[in-house]
């Protein structure tokens, strides 16, 4: 077995630009991620922009999301929009079917959600509901934040105080179909995407919608290939795909509380999603093998037990080192397949799954993936620098995965290479030769911690944030990093 992790880099004028859409969020209505998580309402003595937490605000501008998607998840195929516009105090509620039955007084709506966008200066995502509703509903919901001249909706828009429409591009043609969003065949969905997509009109507005059907669940490689064959490609901008990683899904075990057997099955299911893209990507190159239609990971993340003493619908739960590993390793397989894979949504952004963001009251933490999210953001829109990787094994009883992970990009004359360790004990040495690029000016930001299963609590918030990393060296054109277990590192040199 190999001893050391070996990178060869291979810079490539042909190589395509990492979309910064890969770094996007998810909050859906589901427990306490849009109440009493982003949205505490205007009266609150917690500081608050039109009702949103400040702290929040200011803790997702200086991670620079790109786009955020709304308002679910299974959720989305329940919301009726109307109900979430005019006056709050007159709003009907909606029962919360999916998650923990919980009746929300539908007060944070569509203006709430687009205005916060506005602030965070991220792209809406709105994922409309076709499970339970109806073409002229999703077209009218269109009409309503994209339509600048005279219609129906964009005078109800400006009845309820926005003159301008919003320009959404990013729509998402209902959620899930195959589960909670209807139970559908994809022969079935395929169908009710052709007919919902052709009444789509963006009404001049954003120069085109990016409309996004409905995508596979992990390997269920069918339902992309039946949308891909029957789903004309003029009507069709992005596919999606939902994956999860846990211990097993019927026993999803303590986000904080398991061992190194229960880690390592985590990360295999983490890793999957190497096979995963490059499986429904080779689907897609063949139905579309001009790269017009990208594979959309509009969730993804860690999946765990929720804390005890919280509602089991609500899926609250903390965010440990494992976690850290899961977003370092995924987010370095959607650089390196980003010729394809051009948006994803890390799953949620606050307070549920795998969240960047926990609140308490008014207190509020990061978890150890929002800073590796923060690392990563050199990422964003940087030419991709394919690499050869060897690895050494993560070996556990019989079973393998490779140690290290890594992915590198140059933007603004910058190049950074992040690289993963994600073995539980071992160090791991990485040789980059680097002979293919003059770089100089080496600095490195490590994010590791004493145990894997160590989090930022509310006791003690910054116990996990990067810090300055200096275990490498540059001689004759190779640069020798030493990775900790368990740790994420960001190179940047110029
Ligand atoms: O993210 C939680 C749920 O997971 C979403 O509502 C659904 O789309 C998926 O099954």
């Amino acid at each position: 077995a190999q001893q050391k992790a070996t990178i060869k880099v291979n810079p490539s004028a042909d190589a395509p630009t990492i979309n910064k859409h890969i770094y996007g969020h998810f909050s859906e209505h589901l427990g306490r991620c849009i109440y009493d998580g982003f949205y505490v309402g205007e009266g609150s003595a917690i500081p608050n922009t039109k009702g949103v937490r400040n702290d929040i605000i200011a803790a997702l501008k200086e991670l620079g999301i790109p786009n955020l998607r709304w308002p679910g998840g299974c959720f989305a195929d329940t919301y009726h929009w109307k109900d979430g516009i005019g006056p709050k105090e007159k709003r009907p509620t909606i029962v919360n079917q999916w998650w923990g039955g919980v009746t929300e007084d539908n007060s944070f709506g569509t203006h709430d959600f687009l205005d916060l966008c506005e602030v965070l200066d991220t792209e809406p995502y709105l994922a409309a509901n076709v499970g339970s509703g109806t073409v002229q509903e999703f077209t009218e919901w269109i009409q309503y934040v994209n339509h600048g001249g005279k219609s129906p909706m964009s005078d109800l828009r400006k009845q309820n105080n926005r003159d301008t429409p919003w320009g959404v591009k990013f729509w998402g043609v209902g959620n899930e179909a195959w589960g909670c969003g209807g139970n559908m065949t994809a022969e079935h969905y395929a169908n009710l995407y052709r007919q919902y997509s052709t009444f789509m009109t963006d009404w001049s507005n954003t120069g085109s919608l990016f409309r996004i059907a409905s995508g596979a669940n992990v390997a269920d490689y069918h339902w992309t290939e039946v949308l891909m064959r029957e789903i004309p490609k003029n009507l069709l901008d992005g596919v999606a795909l939902h994956s999860y990683s846990f211990v097993t899904w019927e026993k999803k075990g303590s986000s904080t509380k398991f061992d190194e057997q229960q880690y390592f099955t985590t990360m295999q299911t983490a890793l999957k999603m190497e096979e995963l893209v490059t499986k429904h990507t080779e689907i897609m190159d063949k139905y579309d093998p001009k790269g017009k239609v990208a594979l959309v990971v509009d969730e993804w993340g860690g999946w765990y037990d929720v804390e005890e003493g919280t509602n089991p619908g609500f899926l609250y739960q903390q965010n440990t080192m494992r976690d850290a590993m899961i977003a370092g390793t995924t987010l370095n397989i959607f650089n390196n397949h980003s010729s394809r894979v051009r948006m994803a949504n890390l799953a949620q952004t606050v307070n549920v799954l795998q969240a960047v963001i926990l609140t308490k009251g008014d207190k509020m933490l990061l978890t150890p993936t929002y800073h590796v999210m923060k690392m990563y953001k050199v990422h964003q829109d940087a030419k991709l620098i394919p690499i050869e990787l060897a690895t050494p094994d993560y070996k556990v009883g019989s079973e393998t995965l490779p140690a290290v992970s890594a992915s590198a990009s140059v933007k603004d004359g910058k190049t950074h290479i992040s690289l993963v360790n994600i073995h539980a004990k071992d160090k791991e040495t990485v040789e980059i030769d680097l002979n293919a690029l003059k770089l100089k000016d080496f600095t490195a930001q490590i994010l590791s911690s004493g145990k894997l299963q160590d989090y930022n609590s509310f006791e003690n918030p910054n116990a996990i944030t990067p810090k300055a990393f200096k275990d490498f060296k540059v001689k004759n054109g190779v640069l020798t990093v030493t990775l900790p277990p368990f740790s994420v590192v960001v190179l940047e040199a110029k």
